[in-house]
């Protein structure tokens, strides 16, 4: 069952909110993701209170995929807390990290949202410097980063773990070089966005880097960063992991294949791949005495099986889901060999006219098909049927923020 709970506190009483020192708009919704998370919870909230209300007025959001009790330790500490805390349990973890955020800032209210992690590595007294420095800049995204002066990694568990997120980083900032400018770390789970400049629902997150994906998909104009130190976590431990890290990987290619151009290129740079095994092919198989015609033909279907994989899981991840994957393979498969139909008597005339190589030959008529290929492909094996859907895991959440208003003027 998904339920929502608030503890009204200030912010619900818009005379308090008019009474805040700081000029409009002058309060903060701190979205928190939890995933069995019930032993940091009472410092995560004693922190906040120390910190935050009496600087900015605040409410909390706990979106929670727990298997255990953390939302009735929320609810519980949540008594004591001066700001309204809400508590929205997912009956599935749909997006994991990434799709509880985006639940978090559809039910958020204020005009500011810090997005912060529930185990302390993030320091709460950091919220109301967030903001303040969104307000000053002005900008409409304000970074809370390791990697400036002043700020450090120093919770960050083990080499191992290091040398992951340095990679990570420096993955990240080459395929966005543009979108990324002015975020030294784009991996960061600490940051504060206005409502104004993101709008949830061009967001598709997958996993745990939510704010690569708020900064690629819906950029706000100005961003600015402040350095923080990544504390060691208060109590539990990372649910991050080999998996997490695959899905990261995922997520990359999704957001780098998301313009036609984009994805264009990567589609030729997987064809281009394609050459190793179709060439392996080729070469394992004349060697073992067949006659290069047939050979092609075997060997083409080497190529096309790697290009199959590679292009399903990093060019068109988000648009699968109108046609079964042996429909696709079906269709891509005809596609390839259609190709090579026309291929065939092409290489042959390089072959048998010009004297080339059979290697030559097909890499010369490989490289003349693909734009074929790549229309193709788009149009007959990826392109959603008329009214289809593309997919797109973040469809649902209009609905429960209004859900989660009635909540709290019901509460
Ligand atoms: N709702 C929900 N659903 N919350 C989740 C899920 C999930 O599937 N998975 C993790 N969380 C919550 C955790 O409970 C915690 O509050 C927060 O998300 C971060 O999870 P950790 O498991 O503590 O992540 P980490 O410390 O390894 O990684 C953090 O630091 C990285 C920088 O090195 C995160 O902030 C990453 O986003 C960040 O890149
Ligand atoms: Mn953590």
């Amino acid at each position: 069952m998904t339920y929502e709970s608030t503890v009204p506190g200030e912010l619900s009483d818009p005379a308090l909110r008019g009474a805040s020192p700081l000029p409009e708009p002058g309060a903060v919704t701190i979205v928190v993701p939890t995933f069995n998370e019930s032993a940091n919870i009472r410092e995560l909230l004693r922190q906040i209170t120390a910190s935050v209300p009496a600087r900015l007025p605040c409410e909390v959001v706990f979106v929670d995929d727990s298997t255990d009790d953390t939302p009735e330790v929320i609810r519980d500490a949540a008594r004591g807390c001066p700001y309204p805390v809400t508590v929205l349990h997912r009956e599935a973890p749909v997006g994991g990290l990434g799709g509880a955020v985006v639940e978090g800032i559809r039910a958020a209210t204020s005009d500011w949202i810090v997005v912060m992690d529930g185990d302390l590595q993030h320091p709460p007294a950091l919220v109301p410097e967030l903001v303040a420095a969104g307000e000053r800049a002005p900008a409409g995204l304000v970074v809370a980063s390791r990697y400036i002066k002043g700020g450090s990694r120093e919770g960050l568990a083990g080499g191992y773990r290091v040398a992951v997120s340095r990679a990570a980083t420096w993955l990240t900032k080459t395929l966005f070089p543009h979108r990324l400018r002015g975020i030294s770390d784009p991996m960061s789970g600490f940051f504060a966005i206005r409502r104004s400049a993101v709008t949830a629902d061009v967001l598709k997150p997958l996993g745990y880097k939510i704010l690569l994906e708020m900064a690629v998909r819906a950029r706000p104009r100005q961003v600015t960063e402040v350095p923080f130190v990544f504390q060691e976590r208060f109590a539990g431990e990372s649910k991050s992991s080999a998996q997490e890290g695959f899905r990261f990987l995922r997520h990359l290619a999704g957001l780098r294949t998301a313009s036609p151009v984009a994805r264009m290129v990567v589609f030729g740079l997987i064809g281009a791949t394609g050459f190793l095994p179709n060439l392996f092919g080729l070469w394992a198989l004349t060697a073992a005495g067949m006659h290069y015609l047939p050979a092609e033909i075997v060997a083409n279907q080497f190529g096309v099986a790697w290009n199959f994989l590679l292009i399903e899981h990093l060019c068109f991840r988000d648009r699968r889901q109108h046609r079964h994957w042996w429909d696709r393979a079906g269709r891509f498969a005809l596609l390839a060999n259609a190709d090579l139909v026309l291929r065939i008597p092409l290489i042959a005339l390089l072959v048998g006219r010009f004297g080339m190589s059979a290697l030559t030959a097909t890499a010369l008529a490989l490289v003349t098909t693909f734009v074929l290929r790549f229309a193709g492909t788009e149009a007959l094996v990826y392109l959603p049927r008329k009214g289809g859907r593309t997919g797109g895991g973040a469809a649902t959440g209009q609905g429960r923020r209004a859900r989660s208003r009635t909540a709290r003027r019901s509460s």
